[in-house]
Parts: C-alpha cells; sequence; structure tokens
C-alpha cells in the first residue's frame, strides 16, 4: 500500500472532486491480496467493495487502510437480524467512516426503518441500500421458502418497500433497473452487479450487462469485480469502462 496516496479525510464525506460510479469488488481472501489489487486501481475513477469473505478476513483496520489511501468503501455485509440488531451494527458501520452499507430487505419494513433512524443520528452517514431479492433465488426457490409470485414481482415489491422505509436505494441487476426507476423515481439509488464489457467472458454471472446498458437502464452505481481485477492491467479496464460511462 506504500504507493498509495494519504487521504484528505475519510468516509462518506469522501467523494474527492468526482464521483465514480464504478465499485470494483474486492473479492479477496485476505488484507494483502486486496491490497494489492486496490494498489492498482486510481480511487478518483473508482470506489470498492468489500464483502463477508474480505471484511470476516480483515475487519475495520483494512476499511481504515482503503479509506487512508482514498478510496470510498461499499460495506457490502447484507445485515438481516432483528431491528434492533441491525440498527446497532448499522451504526458501527457508521462509526468505520463507510461510503455505502445494505441490508436485506426480507427483513421487512421495521428492520428497514431501525436501520434508518440509527443512521439519522450518525456523524458521518453512509447511503444505505437494500437486496430487495438475492439474484441466486429464482421463482422455485422462492415457493421453497413459502413465498409465491414471480422474483420479478418481488423484487419490485421489495424495492417499493425499501422505499417506503426511508432507504436510500437497491441492489438490482440492469434487468430490473429500467421497471425499479420508472416505479421509484430519479432519486432512488440504484446499485447494479452483473456487469461485463461487451467482449468479456461471463464468469459465472447469467445476466449480464455492459457498462452503458446498465447505466442506460438508469443505474446509479456498477459494482465490477472479475473484470477488473482479474484484468492483465486493471487500471487499463478500469479506465476503459468509465471511458465508456462518462457522463
Ligand atoms: O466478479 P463480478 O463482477 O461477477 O463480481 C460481482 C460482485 O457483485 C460480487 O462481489 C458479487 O458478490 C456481487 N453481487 C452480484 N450479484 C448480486 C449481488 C451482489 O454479483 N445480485
Amino acid at each position: 500500500m506504500g504507493d498509495l496516496l494519504p487521504p484528505p479525510h475519510r468516509g462518506s464525506q469522501n467523494p474527492g472532486v468526482s464521483d465514480p460510479r464504478i465499485i470494483v469488488a474486492l473479492d479477496f481472501p485476505d488484507a494483502k491480496e486486496a491490497l494489492a489489487a486496490a494498489g492498482r486501481l486510481d480511487p478518483a475513477l473508482c470506489r470498492v467493495k468489500v464483502g463477508s469473505e474480505l471484511y470476516t478476513a480483515a475487519g475495520p483496520a483494512l476499511i481504515e487502510t482503503l479509506q487512508k489511501a482514498r478510496f470510498s468503501v461499499f460495506l457490502d455485509l447484507k445485515y438481516h437480524d432483528i431491528p434492533n440488531t441491525v440498527a446497532s451494527a448499522c451504526v458501527a458501520a457508521a462509526g468505520l467512516g463507510v461510503w455505502m452499507i445494505n441490508v436485506h430487505a426480507l427483513g421487512g419494513r421495521t428492520m428497514m426503518e431501525a436501520a434508518r433512524d440509527a443512521l439519522a443520528k450518525a456523524k458521518m452517514r453512509p447511503k444505505i441500500v437494500a437486496v430487495t431479492l438475492l439474484t441466486s433465488m429464482g421463482a422455485s426457490d422462492l415457493a421453497q421458502v413459502g413465498l409465491g409470485g414471480t422474483p420479478q414481482a418481488a423484487v419490485l415489491k421489495l424495492a417499493q418497500l425499501s422505499q417506503a422505509s426511508g432507504l436510500d436505494g437497491v441492489v438490482c441487476s440492469a434487468q430490473e433497473a429500467e421497471a425499479l426507476r420508472r416505479q421509484c423515481g430519479k432519486s432512488f439509488v440504484l446499485v447494479t452487479p452483473g456487469i461485463r464489457p461487451a467482449d468479456a467472458g461471463r464468469d459465472d454471472q447469467s445476466r449480464v450487462a455492459t457498462p452503458r446498458e446498465a447505466i442506460a437502464a438508469g443505474a446509479d452505481y456498477l459494482v465490477i469485480g472479475r473484470p477488473i481485477t482479474r484484468a492483465p492491467d486493471p487500471m487499463a479496464a478500469l479506465r476503459a469502462m468509465s471511458a465508456e460511462i462518462v457522463r
């Protein structure tokens, strides 16, 4: 990390001069690999996402190091518990100074409102978005857990509930973004994974969109992992995708 610059300041109030739309998923097993990957990226062009594997292994110290290197961090821990526990977890996450956090909309309105209310008192309030339905869940998975209807209907309903509960937005596929943008309006934040450049493989993602398609569908932020972190030149890949979606 020695080649990364010190920060002007940390946390959600740390967007720098730009507001990068690309969030690079640091899906690595430990801090060493994650920091090596981050060290090959420019925080003026991207944010980073730390999920449960990396956070469990590397914890708050890693978040602090990334923020010192000027990256704003999406802490992707998908909280889902009783309202009091989720609210407390959100306050703890806000204390780390992260830019964005998330919860499961299936935790219900009371849980989401508790999270929102707890964050309202935080010194640095991260954006808080909901995961509607995991994209790994199809119609048969819904039926197995006793939920009827199609995944699409569940996504729209859970997004509506997230918005009514005062959350800032949802994580959704690019395929869902257009309908959600129509339903939830301009200021509701849509965070979209499953992004692949036109000439890239899909890895294990089944429904993919290019960066340009996702933005055209209404996405605000794009979560991109392997197409950048596993590229021979991650910075070149990041630059190319940023250029594709320039505002
Ligand atoms: O490497 P790739 O671009 O497929 O990484 C996508 C990232 O977005 C991963 O961290 C994955 O866990 C996350 N994600 C996803 N689909 C969702 C929600 C999150 O791929 N529905």
